[in-house]
């Protein structure tokens, strides 16, 4: 009977999942005694009663690579060790079904688990992994705030598709001689906000790791324009707050869903600069979705690729209880521990800081 590697994706999608799945598949073909499955909705396929699993072989990843989304699905709510239940009075509660997902593990004769995912997926991992799981981790995610790689996938796929919506943003803004917030995906990591604001040319950049000062953020605006002439295009992430405020929610997430759902971040900064006297036009646009929907761009193509090829080879070698890094260019292994513990915040010393304060991008500090 050949062994079974058994692939996951977990978490929010991006670009390139389709990419690091077939890389897996492909490499694990040229192995005589591997077969690799995949479970639908993370590991929720396992779980399910019947599972939800599927053969993936080079017929079935043939062309992928250039597709958006996942093939197998996937979920940022629950998880092996937080199942939802209903119990007989409606409520929901969280059930662990690590031990029982184990089992089922056993019972389809996986001997390896690769589970693509972000910061929440990898810490999945690392329990199952503290649990005696085989599994090997691959870092995705377009905020790219997982630490111990110096990037993931679906993150420049996402800055591509920021950029393009701040050079749209731009020829509008100055034709209407107006100011555009464009406000982006960003939880708790600004960089998707600082690298579209610095590629597309915008004046003010805001981020979760900086919290702003509105007097600031007038200052900047001054400077461009006058008697309502001119204009200026602003860059904020979902999880921008201002200076003694917190970060603006919208509406409550699902159960099981673990981050509260943000949003509104560009509506209220709309709202403080006209409290404050901003006399020319306002406009917001969330960019939302579209950051974690359609083609990966080259580079995300690669790099998935990369990865994929190596968490495989992870597995011939056993390397278990670790994720795929990207360091100094070179394709790597290094614990998952030490991936979710350092969070991959913007570093405010770092070069592409300072290149944008020397373009003049006020960050409202
Ligand atoms: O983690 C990626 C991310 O895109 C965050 O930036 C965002 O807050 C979150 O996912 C939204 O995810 P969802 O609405 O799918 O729960």
């Amino acid at each position: 009977m050949r062994k079974r590697c058994l692939v996951v994706t977990g978490g929010g999608d991006c670009s390139g999942l389709n990419a690091a799945i077939r890389a897996i598949v492909k490499r694990a073909s040229k192995e005589n005694d591997w077969e690799v499955i995949g479970s639908k909705d993370a590991f929720n396929g396992i779980l399910r009663e019947p599972m939800e699993v599927v053969d993936l072989d080079n017929s079935v990843v043939a062309g992928i690579h250039i597709r958006g989304g996942t093939i197998l699905g996937t979920t940022n709510k629950g998880g092996p060790f937080a199942w939802a239940v209903q119990d007989k009075n409606g409520i929901w509660k969280e059930e662990d079904r690590s031990a029982e997902m184990l089992r089922k593990l056993e019972f389809l004769n996986v001997q390896a688990v690769i589970n693509i995912g972000g910061d929440g997926s990898q810490r999945i991992s690392e329990q199952l992994y503290k649990m005696g799981c085989n599994i090997i981790g691959v870092p995705k995610t377009i905020d790219n705030d997982l630490g111990a790689t110096d990037t993931t996938f679906g993150f420049p796929t996402a800055v591509e598709i920021a950029t393009e919506a701040v050079d749209k943003l731009v020829t509008t803004a100055e034709s209407h001689n107006r100011i555009i917030i464009l406000e982006v995906m960003g939880r708790d990591a600004g960089w998707i906000a600082l690298h579209s604001a610095v590629a597309g040319g915008a004046e003010i950049c805001l981020i979760p790791e900086i919290p702003y000062d509105i007097n600031k953020i007038i200052e900047r605006i001054n400077k461009r324009i006058h008697n309502l002439r001119g204009f200026v295009n602003i860059v904020i992430s979902e999880g921008a707050k201002p200076l003694n405020g917190s970060q603006q929610y919208n509406g409550d997430n699902e159960f099981g869903h673990h981050d509260k759902k943000l949003g509104g971040a560009g509506n209220r900064l709309m709202h403080e600069l006209q409290s404050a006297g901003i006399k020319t036009d306002i406009r917001v646009t969330t960019l939302g979705y579209l950051q974690r929907g359609g083609k990966p761009i080259a580079y995300d193509r690669i790099l998935a690729t990369q990865f994929g090829v190596k968490a495989f080879e992870m597995v011939l070698d056993k390397e278990f209880g670790k994720m795929v890094a990207l360091k100094s260019g070179k394709i790597i292994a290094v614990p998952i521990e030490e991936a979710i513990k350092k969070y991959n915040y913007v570093d405010l010393n770092s070069d592409l800081v300072q290149t944008a304060r020397n373009i003049d991008i006020s960050f409202g500090d």
